[in-house]
């Protein structure tokens, strides 16, 4: 039978787990083995009592043969060195693997004759959606980055008439909009915010405006920015600086920037920089989902809150992990149902011709398949 390992996450700052008990559930009806880290699901909500329940086998942390005994380890970010040498050949590992410009995992999959699926790389096509962990998460980063605005702003979201006047509704200016930016605008929009979005690719402006936001014309010059496979291109520097020229009238006159904008593989564009903030109202917040890729805005740090002439900048990477039991649930579920297909009777056989798996197919048996994922 496939031996099936959920370890705890190791990374810091990291609430997620890739499999909850209902996932355990799904595995063993499909009649493989599962073995779960004791506490793997503690910080998402997931008890070890509810994964017993589930069919699954606990355990402790101290045990560590189980690590040369798993023949497919689901993880939500790449575990440690330590762990990852005591895989066996051809063990498969299926997470969030960042494999962009990560030579130091090709140096450990390699060595180790690892096999890898990163969900990064799994391809933007229909059959694709219910796997697709980017905008599982993406998602909950759009939802999360408006309350975390709310929050931090010095004004009410929505538009209220009191017996001491009537206050003006919030203005938000999103910045891509992507799947979190399209969140974004409708948890904004729920809080009776004014919205509006920039986005480069023309399809997004009857998507924003089916929500009741306004999009932000679109610069005009010759070379506009494309897209292939879902994703965007990166745009000139004469488009970016047009861009920037357009969003300095909106940035002023807002009250909260949500930054989403991102290139697939590339530095994320920088679209608002000091000279804009200057001109942003003293109070008014910038949140940058893309700080992990860069960011969006200047000045924006990982995990951070810096104040730039009076405007709060917060680096918010890592959103999705601050809803984990909404994320992993939804997390478990887009890796249940891209590996479900390839168990038959409690043994994993992948089918390296399926589109799916040979997209995100990063390493068979040690062999990167993909190297030019790691040229940036
Ligand atoms: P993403 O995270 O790569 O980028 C976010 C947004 O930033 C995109 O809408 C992009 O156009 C925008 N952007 C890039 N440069 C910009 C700039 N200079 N200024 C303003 N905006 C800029 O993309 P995400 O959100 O992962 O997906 C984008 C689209 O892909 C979705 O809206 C959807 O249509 C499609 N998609 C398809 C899937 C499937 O078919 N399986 C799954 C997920 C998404």
């Amino acid at each position: 039978m496939t031996k099936i390992l959920i370890p705890s996450e190791t990374t810091s700052g990291e609430r997620r787990v890739s499999a909850t008990p209902e996932a355990v559930k799904k595995l063993k009806s499909l009649g493989c083995d599962v073995y779960i880290e004791c506490s793997a699901g503690k910080l998402s909500g997931f008890s070890d009592l509810s994964y017993e329940e589930s069919g699954g086998t606990m355990i402790s942390d101290l045990d560590q043969k189980i690590w040369s005994e798993a023949d497919l380890i689901f993880c939500v970010q790449t575990p440690s060195e330590d762990k990852l040498t005591k895989l066996k050949k051809g063990a498969v590992l299926l997470g969030l693997l960042n494999p962009y410009g990560n030579k130091e995992l090709l140096r450990i999959i390699n060595s180790n004759k690892i096999s890898a699926l990163s969900l990064e790389l799994l391809p933007r096509i229909s059959r694709a959606q219910s796997s697709d962990v980017l905008s599982s998460q993406a998602n909950i980063a759009g939802y999360k980055a408006v309350l975390l605005a709310a929050s931090e702003l010095d004004r009410y979201f929505p538009m209220l008439m009191t017996a001491a006047g009537t206050v003006q509704p919030a203005k938000v200016v999103v910045l891509g909009g992507g799947v979190a930016g399209l969140q974004a605008v409708a948890t904004a929009k729920r809080l009776g915010a004014i919205v509006f979005v920039s986005d480069i690719r023309p399809a997004v402006k009857e998507q924003v405006e089916s929500l009741g936001a306004r999009f932000i014309e679109l610069p005009e010059v010759d070379e506009k920015p494309g897209e292939a496979g879902g994703y965007a291109k990166a745009a000139t520097p004469e488009f970016l600086s047009k861009q920037k020229a357009t969003l300095t009238k909106y940035l002023s006159e807002a009250d909260v920037a949500i930054c989403t904008a991102q290139v697939l593989g590339k530095r994320a564009p920088v679209l608002i920089d000091t000279s804009m903030i200057e001109k942003m109202r003293p109070g008014s917040v910038v949140i940058d989902l893309a700080v992990s890729q860069g960011g969006n805005c200047e000045g924006t740090k990982s995990n951070e809150t810096t104040i730039k002439d009076g405007v709060k900048l917060i680096g918010a990477g890592e959103l999705p992990s601050s809803v984990p039991y909404d994320a992993s649930s939804l997390y478990a579920k887009n890796l249940t149902s891209l590996i479900t297909p390839f168990i038959k009777d409690g043994l994993i056989k992948l089918d390296k011709e399926d589109e799916l798996i040979s997209g995100c197919l990063l390493s068979d048996e040690g062999v990167v398949l993909q190297n030019k994922v790691f040229e940036n």
